[in-house]
């Protein structure tokens, strides 16, 4: 690969770890495209990048929905050229507060699931077959201590953590020419904790900045690893 013309996708960019992850990869002399549903903060952090010397772009769409899946794809293909990486990063908790099983909507789990799996799983079909062909790239998802243990409350999102890291392993053993990872980050001061967790102490969080410096240094892990950013 070439270190000077390397181009990586980052979903849900706009904030959190996304958001870390692009100027992190940035700064290292990546081509980075991020994707959110909301433009505008999307827009904010690619101007931040830009106006440190990086090259970014911003592409709005939601990862639930198919015909946005096709889009991200061929909209930053055109835009960066084939990708070496692709972190799925964005995530959905579900309704919050958080709730039992019982008590969740069958279409709020539904929709859990095909942001957090059916998502990413389209989104690697666009991708990484070009990847394998030409022998080489990386796919990182985002996974979270809950795809491992049972948390009560978290059962929609904890149900598609656990089935990604199982994707993750699947499609390692399925195109060895592609690297494939699931990364826990660790407890992070995010709008999702916050909105899972509104009562924890930030100070106890470890910072998105920091976790995705450490995050990055996993890449070259072997393929279907699961792994935990130690903070
Ligand atoms: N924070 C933690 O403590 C923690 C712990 C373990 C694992 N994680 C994992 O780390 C990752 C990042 O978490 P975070 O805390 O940084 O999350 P966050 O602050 O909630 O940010 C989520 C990002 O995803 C985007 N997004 C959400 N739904 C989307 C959709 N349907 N389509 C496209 N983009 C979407 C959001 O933008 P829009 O709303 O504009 O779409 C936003 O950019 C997630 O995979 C999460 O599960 C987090």
């Amino acid at each position: 690969m070439d270190d000077d013309n390397r181009a990586a996708l980052v979903t849900g960019a706009s904030q959190g770890l996304g958001r870390s992850l692009m100027h992190a990869l940035a700064a290292q002399g990546w081509s980075v495209v991020g994707v959110a549903r909301r433009l505008e903060p999307l827009e904010r952090v690619v101007s931040e990048v830009r106006r440190r010397g990086g090259v970014a772009h911003a592409i709005a769409a939601d990862l639930g929905s198919a015909e946005d899946a096709a889009r991200i794809a061929g909209r930053a293909t055109s835009l960066v050229g084939p990708l070496d990486l692709v972190i799925h990063n964005a995530s959905t908790l579900g309704p919050t507060p958080l709730r039992p099983l019982l008590e969740l909507p069958e279409e709020a789990f539904d929709r859990v699931l095909q942001v957090n799996v059916v998502g990413p799983f389209r989104l690697t079909r666009l991708l990484a077959g070009s990847m394998a062909l030409r022998q080489g790239g990386s796919v990182v998802f985002v996974s979270s201590d809950a795809a491992v243990a049972a948390y009560p409350t978290w059962g929609a999102y904890g149900t598609s953590k656990a089935a990604q890291d199982h994707l993750c392993r699947i499609w390692a053993e399925e195109l060895p020419e592609v690297r494939f990872l699931a990364i826990d980050p660790g407890e992070m001061d995010t709008a999702m904790h916050a909105a899972a967790l509104p009562d924890a102490d930030p100070a106890t969080l470890a910072s998105p900045d920091d976790v995705a410096q450490a995050l990055l240094q996993h890449l070259d892990a072997p393929s279907g690893s699961r792994l935990e950013v130690s903070r």
